[in-house]
């Protein structure tokens, strides 16, 4: 495919094939040099932990082009920080922040043809992985490792864009233990919501939203996102040892709080879900998707939001806002965006 035929506009959020990947190899209890590669390949053992011990942690950030032609990364800092805590739990090597902050630079740097324009609503998704690499047949943790970073321009992470999604309630499945690993970005706790995720997507949904995996009783996170509730001058987001900490969510608690609303980090039943406002999914990949039907699996019972179709007030407000920090098009009061040349 040339560049002038890709459309911008119309990129879903899937594998787009560019330029280069950069990898950075952990062996002898060191990380080495940042290496390029043009492969869309790894050649690893068979033995690798990564491969039988879910020795596997990933971020997801973007890079978007402003009106000024300057790119900038949102935050990048706590994803780096994410990921320290992801290789901590599960014992793998912890990438430096400044190895990841050059990783990500040389990355987007190498396939700046591939960051979608200005004003197409798309974005480059960085993916740092990192994986265990050294061989072991007993379990435990690898002594080396592979710190890579692919990028490639995404559209919408839900098909309706900013339009309200339908979200499927479950009790049959949880996709991590109340003291487990739900905390962090690994591997294994995505491979756990795949079933009820393709289940729910072939029921009509575009995606589970997860309950407590102890009690049953409190909203926990919506597939790939984040939950969170609206109701009057309130910003309510679920707080639990089983959700991984979203830095859009962590975000928007800051910019909700700014436009005068009180925010609320706690523990969500679902009997609120009737009282809210407003409900949506908050992510990097999502942003912010309104929701505007939860059917509970269950029992049947639906909670309808959005009645005329469209994102409520609220999660309009924030969207744009969020948007437009990212896009370098309203004052980033907190230094969140990074701009690469
Ligand atoms: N929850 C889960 C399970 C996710 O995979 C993601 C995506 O990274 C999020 C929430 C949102 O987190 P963030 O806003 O940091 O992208
Ligand atoms: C993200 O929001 O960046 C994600 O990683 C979500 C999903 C693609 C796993």
């Amino acid at each position: 495919m040339t560049m002038e035929q890709i459309k911008w506009g119309e990129l879903p959020f899937g594998y787009f094939k560019t330029d280069y990947n950069v990898r950075c190899y952990y062996r002898d209890g060191k990380w080495g040099e940042l290496e390029i590669s043009s492969s869309e390949y790894i050649n690893i053992h068979i033995a690798a932990t990564c491969l039988h011990y879910g020795q596997e942690a990933f971020e997801g950030m973007k890079a978007f082009m402003g009106k000024d032609g300057k790119v900038r990364v949102f935050r990048w800092e706590e994803n780096a920080r994410r990921m320290q805590r992801s290789a901590d739990g599960i014992e793998m090597a912890q990438p430096p922040l400044e190895l990841f902050r050059e990783a990500l630079i040389k990355a987007i740097r190498l396939n700046r043809r591939f960051i979608p324009p200005y004003g197409t609503g798309a974005a480059l998704y960085l993916r740092p992985l990192l994986i265990g690499t050294g061989a072991q047949v007993g379990v435990k943790p690898a002594k080396e490792y592979m710190l890579m970073i692919f990028v490639g321009p995404v559209g919408p992470y839900f098909k309706e864009g900013f339009n309200p999604v339908k979200v499927q309630l479950v009790h049959d499945f949880d996709r991590a233990a109340p003291l487990g690993t739900g905390h962090i970005k690994v591997g294994g706790n995505y491979a756990a919501s795949l079933k009820p995720g393709e289940r729910a997507h072939k029921e009509g949904y575009s995606s589970v939203l997860f309950l407590d995996a102890k009690e049953k009783k409190y909203i926990d996170e919506a597939g790939p996102a984040n939950f969170f509730g609206i109701k009057g001058n309130v910003y309510a987001t679920p707080d639990s040892h089983t959700i991984l900490p979203s830095i859009t969510n962590m975000s928007l608690r800051q910019l909700a709080q700014d436009i005068g609303l009180k925010v609320e980090l706690r523990q969500v039943a679902v009997e609120e879900l009737e009282g809210f406002d407003e409900v949506g999914a908050c992510g990097t990949a999502a942003v912010i998707s309104p929701i505007g039907e939860i059917i509970d699996r269950q029992s049947g019972k639906r909670y309808l939001f959005c009645k005329d179709g469209k994102a409520g007030p609220i999660s309009t407000k924030l969207y744009n806002l969020l948007r437009g920090i990212q896009n370098g098009d309203e004052p980033d009061p907190y230094g969140w965006t990074m701009t690469v040349e």
